[in-house]
């Protein structure tokens, strides 16, 4: 396998980090992870966008969108994929020893890999998603896309243990997000989804923004309000968004069937004109 690391392509087996990385000892990073379709990157502007962001707010300084592009391209191009998801993750550096003050003048670790995916036609239709609900007890500045995900990964534990993939996390009664995505839920005929800059934020999900793009091609009404749970519980269609898996409908929750079972035919026609948007983003791009 080749990755990018600091600034070239090497195979994985060169790649060398050191201990003293920041991003090992504190978690002092940020990430961005970007679905390619034929080498194109689904909504790649919104992705470099928040990168400089979530690195602005964590003031990681000395990497910028442009390169990180560059080691996207170069990470596909390496292992000769034009359908996958790139991992990219930027962390501040690494230090002569391990003080929470960072020393002045460090160098961000840039560190990028590829990992093949379903070719543009998966998007044909939705794929059905096992979730649990779980309270949201991670930090409250989710804006920013940090490394530390902790927080994300225990209520995944839980879902796994009754064979769920995703978990979707409440705070204060209200839906928040999934541990690695957006939720969105179909109340009557609306299309509703928790804000992202409410007091805590959740992610700016680039998945989000297109699926609520869809929506309104589609002619459907939208709301970006807070959703209570029970809200949540009682919608006729739930749906996961994220940059890997595009949008999903969910079919089991807390390890019960959700509604009949099966994926809504909302789920459906949103996807499906999210597959529309990247063709003609493709047919641009020739
Ligand atoms: N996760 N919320 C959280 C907490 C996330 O981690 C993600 C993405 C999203 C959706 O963002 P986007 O639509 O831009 O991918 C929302 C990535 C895919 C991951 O951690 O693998």
């Amino acid at each position: 396998m080749q990755v990018w690391l600091d600034g070239r392509v090497m195979p994985v087996e060169e790649a060398r980090i050191s201990p003293f990385d920041r991003g090992f000892l504190f978690g002092d990073g940020v990430y961005e992870v970007v679905r390619f379709f034929d080498g194109v990157g689904m909504a790649m502007d919104l992705h470099l966008a928040r990168l400089e962001r979530s690195l602005a707010l964590a003031g990681i300084v000395g990497f910028t969108a442009a390169e990180a592009r560059q080691a996207m391209l170069a990470v596909l191009q390496a292992e000769g994929l034009r359908d996958a998801a790139v991992y990219l993750q930027v962390t501040r550096g690494a230090a002569a020893t391990r003080t929470h003050i960072p020393p002045k003048g460090l160098r961000p670790t840039v560190f990028a890999f590829a990992s093949a995916c379903p070719p543009l036609s998966s998007l044909d239709a939705a794929a059905g998603i096992s979730v649990v609900v779980r309270p949201d007890d991670r930090w409250h500045r989710c804006e920013i896309k940090t490394v530390s995900l902790m927080g994300s990964v225990l209520p995944m534990l839980e879902a796994a243990e009754i064979g769920a993939e995703e978990a979707i996390l409440v705070r204060e009664g209200l839906v928040s997000e999934g541990s690695s995505s957006n939720v969105m839920a179909l109340v009557g005929d609306t299309l509703v989804t928790p804000p992202i800059d409410a007091e805590p934020s959740i992610l700016h999900g680039t998945m989000r923004h297109l699926a609520l793009d869809a929506a309104h091609a589609e002619g459907m009404k939208t709301s970006v309000r807070p959703l209570p749970v029970s809200e949540l519980m009682q919608a006729s269609e739930v749906l996961i968004v994220s940059s890997r898996r595009v949008l999903a409908g969910v079919t089991r929750l807390d390890g019960r069937s959700f509604g009949d079972g099966s994926v809504g035919p909302v789920a459906h026609r949103l996807i499906r004109r999210m597959r529309d948007g990247v063709q003609s983003h493709l047919a641009a791009a020739r």
